[in-house]
């Protein structure tokens, strides 16, 4: 993660102010108004993707990469520089790096059907974390039943974080490939990621980076952590739903095969065989989601503007403060308590459920996320069935952290 920037005064943005681009904010829930915090599910769109969202529907749609005419042209221009976009913010080598997906669970299960196709045989291991997203367990679980691969979990210690002597034993000869996350979703871990890709290379192996909560919070540089492959979302960087990336070093996305076959991969098809598409082409199949990229293009400068070392820096501050403030309920215990931490405050009462935590809140015009975060593993580790999460955005303030803990009072006096 960038390196947070110490005070207040280090800001060149306002971000109290900063609110007022996402209309959404602006409205009552339940009589009261809206706190929003859950953004680890899904960030809000400020009123720019919005805007631009609208424009491409009222005045520029056309389908991409199939038309001379000029509508589908501009369109196509459009859609194409989100990936300029995308490439520098994540710092790839090459455009062709940046494969167009839905989203982040897409990403992944494109390169576990991809690579293990290619790469998998009876006796390989996967090694994954204790604490990865669903996405990040299920589709190499999938794969693996079709080749033989296995998955081998890396424990992590009762703050939730990964155990690095485990993690170092478990590589070895039949290791084909480490999958693992950037950030918990459920608990806010920050893997040493930099290390991780490290130390799998040293062994030639392969990293693929879940990114998903990583990517709207701080700056990725792929080139500097040297991952193999790194997926992330729109809809978490104020984009919009059903768009996403999978980041793939050239070498990788040379070998393996595509996932899904359609129009826009081919080069040439006969009934006999088919030749794919240069990259990224032979990833990209049937009509994608032109608005959403664009959408996300407007999202990208958005976050520019800002710049993801701001952004990353005011988290930290709401995330420090949270911390503190959810540290003197009583009987609350946080989950997830690891020294380096993204902006989630995962938490639980010994006698309170986290649904009814959720549901007092959401009377008061409080959204958290409560249930498992699709990371039962994470749950189990921890001995609880469920958390209740707040997830925090740099558009959040300390106004919806003291609502916040307002709320989690009330709960605790009804129950
Ligand atoms: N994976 C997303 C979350 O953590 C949806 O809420």
């Amino acid at each position: 993660m960038a390196e947070a920037i110490k005070t207040i005064s280090d800001y060149t943005v306002n971000f109290d102010k900063i609110r007022d681009d996402f209309p959404v904010l602006n409205q009552q829930v339940m009589g009261k108004p809206l706190v929003y915090l859950d953004n680890a599910a899904s960030s809000q769109m400020p009123q720019t993707v919005i805007d631009r969202i609208n424009r491409y529907h009222s005045s520029e749609h056309a389908n991409v990469h199939r038309g001379i005419h000029t509508l589908s042209q501009k369109a196509t221009d459009e859609f194409e520089l989100a990936r300029k976009k995308v490439q520098k913010l994540i710092n790839a080598e090459y455009e062709h790096e940046i494969v167009y997906t839905t989203g982040t669970t897409d990403s992944i299960n494109l390169v576990a059907n991809s690579f293990g196709r290619k790469f998998f045989s009876e006796g390989d291991e996967i090694l994954i974390s204790e604490i990865e997203h669903h996405a990040n367990i299920v589709s190499w679980q999938l794969i693996g039943e079709q080749t033989g691969a296995k998955l081998k979990v890396i424990p992590v210690n009762d703050d939730g974080e990964l155990i690095w002597e485990e993690y170092v034993e478990a590589l070895n000869e039949n290791t084909a490939i480490v999958a693992i996350t950037h950030v918990s979703n459920a608990l806010g871990t920050i893997n040493p990621v930099k290390e991780i890709v490290a130390e799998a290379h040293k062994h030639d192996i392969p990293v693929l980076l879940d990114g998903a909560q990583a990517a709207p919070h701080s700056k990725i540089d792929v080139q500097d952590i040297d991952c193999d492959f790194y997926a992330f979302s729109a809809h978490k960087m104020c984009g919009p739903t059903g768009f996403g990336i999978l980041y793939g070093k050239e070498k990788w996305l040379e070998q393996i095969p595509p996932f899904r076959g359609g129009g826009e991969m081919i080069d040439k098809v006969t009934f006999e065989e088919t030749t794919y598409n240069r990259l990224p082409y032979k990833f990209e199949t049937g009509t994608p989601p032109i608005a959403a990229g664009i959408g996300y293009s407007t999202a990208i400068d958005y976050l520019n503007d800002i710049g993801m070392e701001q952004i990353a820096a005011r988290e930290q501050e709401l995330l420090d403060y949270g911390t503190e403030q959810l540290q003197k309920i009583e009987g609350l215990r946080i989950i997830g308590t690891a020294k380096e931490k993204a902006s989630v405050l995962s938490f639980v009462f010994d006698d309170i459920h986290a649904t009814d935590v959720g549901t007092i809140l959401d009377q008061q015009g409080i959204a958290i996320r409560t249930g498992h975060h699709c990371a039962q593993p994470s749950m189990r580790r921890f001995d609880v069935p469920a958390t209740a999460r707040a997830s925090l955005s740099f558009y959040n303030n300390k106004v919806d952290i003291d609502r916040l803990v307002e709320g989690i009072k009330k709960a605790k006096e009804l129950f």
